[in-house]
């Protein structure tokens, strides 16, 4: 199995994209580690992903972040792959209508939630040359007519960057950094958007091969990255979306 022997620590991967990439390493031989606010979710995944252990946590709280990691290297003893994955999606606004508190709030948990993920696995990483995906999106590189969520799009343009950054810095210890861009996924975030069967369609018709995708897709395109099919590969942005992102 690819990922004999890994551990692979996915943020929010108690539902959605982070379910999908936690199933699909597990599935690879990986142990993984998901983390979730919400402890009764986090135990419905547990039991339906072999090999995982879960450990509450809000993304906000940096001693609450550093417990994951740390229970991690107690429970495993090593830590090669971390997912960035936990996010949230504000209510679409213009950006003269956004409260300021709402606008830190997305920060927070998408942007310096990431920050506080990977400043705590980055030594444990160095130890194991292991990897790191920041699950971004295609609202990180282009603007929606109508759809934007400015704070959301400023994360995730954000997320970009870092993932160069970091891959950079981290390539003398071998860490690799890869990023990947989703289109609209199925999961509960989308589910406001995606009410009846005219906003289907139409989100359908957003993506030029017909369809949204499904979590599952963004789980076969990590599995890519941590694995040592691609491991000359640092630095990069994959879009997942169906052909979005080319409009
Ligand atoms: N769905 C899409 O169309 C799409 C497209 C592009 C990019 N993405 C990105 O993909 C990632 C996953 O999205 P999704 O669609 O799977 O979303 P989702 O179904 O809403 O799941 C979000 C996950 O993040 C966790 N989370 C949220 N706030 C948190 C916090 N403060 N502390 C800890 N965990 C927190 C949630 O845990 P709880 O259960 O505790 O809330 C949940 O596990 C996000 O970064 C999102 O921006 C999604």
């Amino acid at each position: 199995m690819k990922l004999s022997g890994k551990v692979a620590l996915i943020t929010g991967g108690s539902r959605g994209i982070g379910f999908a990439i936690a199933k699909t390493l597990s599935e690879n031989g990986a142990s993984v580690v998901i983390t979730s606010k919400n402890s009764e979710k986090l135990n419905i995944a547990k039991s339906k992903i072999s090999n995982s252990f879960g450990i509450t946590c809000d993304i906000k709280k940096t001693n609450e972040v550093k417990n994951v990691v740390d229970e991690t290297i107690k429970k495993f003893g090593r830590l090669d792959i971390l997912v960035n994955n936990a996010g949230i999606f504000p209510k679409i606004k213009k950006l003269h209508e956004i409260d300021e508190n709402e606008w830190d709030e997305v920060l927070d948990v998408n942007l310096t939630g990431q920050f506080r993920f990977t400043k705590e696995a980055i030594p444990h990483l160095q130890k194991t040359s292991g990897c790191i995906i920041n699950i971004s999106s295609d609202a990180g590189l282009k603007a929606y007519q109508g759809f934007n969520a400015d704070a959301y799009s400023a994360t995730k343009a954000a997320l970009i960057v870092l993932t160069k950054c970091w891959a950079l810095e981290y390539a003398k210890d071998k860490i690799r950094v890869n990023c990947i861009c989703p289109g609209v996924v199925d999961t509960d975030m989308t589910k406001p958007f995606l009410k009846n069967q005219k906003d289907i369609e139409f989100m359908n018709n957003e993506h030029p091969l017909g369809r949204i995708g499904q979590p599952e897709e963004i789980g076969k395109a990590v599995l890519y990255f941590v694995s040592d099919d691609a491991s000359w590969v640092t630095g990069s942005i994959l879009t997942v979306d169906g052909g979005e992102s080319i409009k």
